[in-house]
């Protein structure tokens, strides 16, 4: 073949086939390999005269170097290309939504007991714990009230044996910590837990709800600071501007005995159905401590006394989240737990 016709049909191959790596390579093996033409004329030269070799042997060098870069160049450009589609193929979008990691959420219940524990350990209270099934003793004994006690109907519940019961209020655990303290130690606790009562399951009651007692027990608390503290308590869970009032009430654990209500956060007092047209919510059950209960559980109610309250978490959760029936706290029903994440 022709020097120049060779040139002419390698830039023709390049210029009009469609070339990837694979016909690259057997394109290049068919100009440039052993057997290729280039190689062939090489060979030839030595049948020419010595004259012709130099000047034919510069110019088929020089077709071989072309053709050659050429090659290279087109390989390097294809190989380039390559890498560039896989990388446009692989690619992340970074702006598409990530994947939703499946979180829990806290039970309501939960929440509230936190928040209260939370507050109250702020005031250094410590956190106690009792057992749900508990003696007759300590769930009523202890706090005044006798075998065959009226007091009893109002919370009745289920019976183990004659003197162990499902407790019937956290208020067990105030007798419980002040037989363990001694009757000469300071008690600041609350008390967060299962209380169960023979109870009629409607919008408001449940078989088994939760309580959170407190107890203060020192040689110069009073009903002023009791006051203070709930007044304290309410505002954290209800709102700033909520103010507390305290109605005359009867526990036989405590003397005085109160029932605490909030102003309603929904009327803010003006009266509404929340708060029965009243302006105020009943929340809880408090009083100073029973003298006897004191000295039944250890304490000299002439050097001692205290303060106590018992108040529902549910009823809590309730009021604060707008939940209008108990039973649904119990329900696990997961579309209302994932609202308080
Ligand atoms: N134990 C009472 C109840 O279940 C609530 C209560 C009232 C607790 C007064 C107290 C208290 O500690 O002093 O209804």
């Amino acid at each position: 073949m022709e020097l120049e016709e060779l040139k002419k049909k390698i830039n023709e191959d390049f210029n009009n086939l469609k070339l990837n790596l694979q016909t690259l390579t057997e394109l290049r093996a068919q100009y440039l390999g052993k057997k290729g033409p280039i190689q062939e004329m090489l060979l030839e030269m030595k049948n020419l005269p010595n004259e012709e070799k130099p000047k034919l042997g510069e110019k088929v060098n020089a077709l071989k170097q072309a053709a050659t870069e050429l090659f290279d160049a087109k390989k390097k450009e294809l190989e380039e290309r390559l890498v560039e589609e896989q990388l446009s193929k692989e690619a992340v979008d970074i702006t598409l939504p990530g994947k939703d990691i499946n979180t829990g959420s806290i039970h309501v219940l939960n929440k509230v007991i936190e928040e209260v524990e939370d507050l109250f350990i702020g005031m250094g209270y410590e956190v106690k714990d009792g057992p749900e099934v508990e003696q007759d003793l300590y769930n009523f004994q202890y706090l005044n009230i006798p075998k065959g006690h009226p007091a009893r109907a109002m919370q009745d519940t289920f019976y183990v044996d004659v003197d162990r019961l499902l407790r019937s209020q956290t208020s067990a655990v105030q007798a419980r910590t002040m037989l363990e303290y001694g009757g000469n130690k300071d008690v600041r606790i609350i008390c967060p837990g299962r209380a169960y009562r023979r109870d009629d399951d409607d919008a408001t009651h449940s078989h088994e709800f939760t309580q959170i007692e407190g107890l203060v027990v020192n040689k110069d608390v009073t009903m002023a600071e009791l006051k203070g503290t709930l007044t304290i308590m309410a505002k954290r869970l209800f709102g700033d501007d909520r103010e507390i009032r305290f109605r005359p009430s009867y526990f036989p654990f405590t003397e005085p005995s109160i029932e605490v209500d909030v102003s309603c956060f929904k009327c803010h007092g003006k009266g509404c159905n929340l708060c029965k047209g009243t302006g105020w919510i009943e929340i809880l059950g408090a009083g100073m401590v029973n003298n006897n209960v004191l000295s039944m559980c250890g304490y000299d109610p002439e050097i001692y006394q205290g303060f106590a309250f018992g108040v529902g978490a549910e009823r809590i959760a309730m009021l604060k989240y707008g939940i209008d029936d108990i039973r649904s706290l119990y329900a696990n029903d997961l579309r209302q737990n994932k609202q308080f994440k």
